[in-house]
């Protein structure tokens, strides 16, 4: 159990049928990640990182291939079962922050709690707590639109973590930020995972910024090289 990789993918495809045109995305991914590691996956627009990215998380099924979380295999049970897995135990924070713009910073964050079928007493406190943790203690009732585009992301990390995922990912989380505010983003994720010893894998298309985890990866033409 200790020595098996927290995420292991297998031989992963996947394509997209566009018009007559089928575009090989994944052409064949394995990879291991070990539990406590930082992972930065990087490579060029439209390489396939978000695809990747949602594959490993449980969101998309690949055409073929395996991946191993946890020594379950993903897409193996029903809708539910697959649901609750990616509820409580997976974390991710999409590119674009996906905030609900109705709901209040607080409100946001709770919708996993809710989703998880807890009461609104029971979570309210760690609620707070999580958005104190990030920065955002004078900020809980907050719209989206009220909030700064690092603030927004740092909705969407808190949101990520309220369930205590053993794995966080997350999808160019700087990509909207000033370069200042998204070291600070990537500071913040490195320190969230560090605490408790959880699996972060980041996409990035920024080098600099990739160096700060502890093993780099990079998707070109449908596979992992270096
Ligand atoms: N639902 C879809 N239908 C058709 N094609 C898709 C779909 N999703 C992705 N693709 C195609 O797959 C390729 C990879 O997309 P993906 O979003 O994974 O790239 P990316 O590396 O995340 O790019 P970016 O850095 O711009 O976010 C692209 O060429 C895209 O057009
Ligand atoms: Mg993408």
């Amino acid at each position: 159990m200790e020595n098996q990789p927290h995420l292991k993918a297998i031989d992963l495809r996947r394509s997209f049928q566009i018009g007559p045109r089928k575009v090989d995305v994944l052409k064949g991914i394995d990879l291991e990640i070990r539990r406590g590691e930082s992972v930065f996956l990087c490579g060029a627009s439209g390489a396939g990182k978000t695809t990747l990215l949602y594959t490993l998380a449980g969101l998309e099924q690949p055409e073929s291939g395996q991946v191993i979380f946890e020594g379950d295999v993903l897409y193996a049970q029903g809708d539910a079962a697959e649901a609750r897995r990616r509820n409580q135990r997976i974390g991710f924070v999409f590119q674009g922050y996906f905030l609900l713009p109705e709901l209040t910073a607080f409100e946001n964050v709770l919708l996993p709690c809710m989703i998880a079928g807890e009461s609104k007493g029971t979570s309210r406190d760690r609620v707070e707590a999580i958005l104190e943790k990030v920065g955002l203690a004078d900020r809980l009732h907050h719209l989206p639109a009220e909030l700064s585009g690092g603030e927004q992301q740092r909705v969407a990390i808190a949101r990520s973590l309220m369930n205590d995922p053993s794995i966080l990912f997350a999808d160019e989380p700087t990509g909207n930020l000033d370069s200042k505010t998204g070291a600070a983003i990537v500071e913040l994720l490195l320190s969230v995972v560090r605490e408790k010893e959880r699996t972060l894998v980041v996409v990035t298309h920024d080098p600099n910024l990739a160096l700060r985890g502890e093993r780099r990866l990079e998707i070109q033409d449908g596979k992992i090289v270096g």
